[in-house]
């Protein structure tokens, strides 16, 4: 694996005609866990949308393993976004099964159906929830929802895992139970890039903290 997992350069987002993130330069090094904290609209998710590829630049470029990404038109090139997972704050899960929610993006990266579902089982095993394989993904409480997008992106295992406010509106038992499952289940080439307005939060998950202001990293 290289070195650097994610590199912006001269990226600029512009959205509603005012400047929403500008990052002259900002490498992540591969395996290393980072969290982007700040004020509510200081542009935490802005910069994890430029990551991961889903939003037009007005200006820069995304690099990721060292290949060019992204440099204005979403999306990124796909052969470099099937290395990362982006688990959005209000995640969206497919109406069908738990694990079949864990299958759909494992067929995207062309996995076979028996080893996907051996890799689903096992996944959702470590992460606690073989209870809910089952169980119809819409139906679930919000705070068994987050867990379950954490493990559809987890089952991919991503060389690189963006994380949105992972434990928005979770009660404080669930908060820590992903803050858990983050902790022990992440494999440590995984580079994490996770975005919290929590500090003491952002402090416990990651070994480097960037902080936001107005669009920019300070
Ligand atoms: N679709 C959009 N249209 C216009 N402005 C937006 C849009 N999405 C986000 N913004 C603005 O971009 C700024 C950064 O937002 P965001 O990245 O969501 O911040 P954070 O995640 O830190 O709360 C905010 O001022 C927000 O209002
Ligand atoms: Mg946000």
């Amino acid at each position: 694996m290289n070195d650097e997992a994610l590199r912006l350069d001269g990226v600029l987002v512009v959205r509603g005609g005012c400047p929403v993130l500008e990052v002259p330069s900002l490498v992540i090094p591969a395996g290393t866990r980072t969290a982007v904290t700040g004020p509510i609209g200081s542009g935490k998710t802005t910069l994890l949308l430029a990551a991961a590829g889903l939003i037009d630049l007005a200006a820069g470029s995304v690099s990721l393993w060292d290949r060019p990404y992204h440099s204005g038109r979403a999306p990124g090139a796909l052969y470099l976004r099937r290395r990362l997972a982006f688990v959005a704050q209000e995640p969206c899960l497919f109406a069908a099964s738990v694990t079949d929610n864990l299958l759909m993006g494992l067929r995207y990266r062309g996995v076979g159906k028996d080893e996907g579902r051996k890799r689903s089982a096992a996944w959702l095993e470590r992460l606690g929830l073989s209870g809910l394989a089952d169980r119809r993904a819409t139906r679930l409480s919000g705070g068994e929802r987050r867990l379950v997008a954490l493990a559809r992106a987890l089952v991919l295992e991503p060389d690189l895992l963006l994380l949105d406010e992972p434990t928005a509106h979770l009660d404080r038992d669930t908060a820590l139970q992903v803050e858990g499952l983050l902790g022990g289940a992440l494999p440590g080439t995984t580079t994490l890039l996770v975005a919290t307005h929590d500090w003491a939060q952002a402090e416990r998950l990651a070994v480097r903290v960037l902080c936001m202001e107005s669009g920019r990293i300070l």
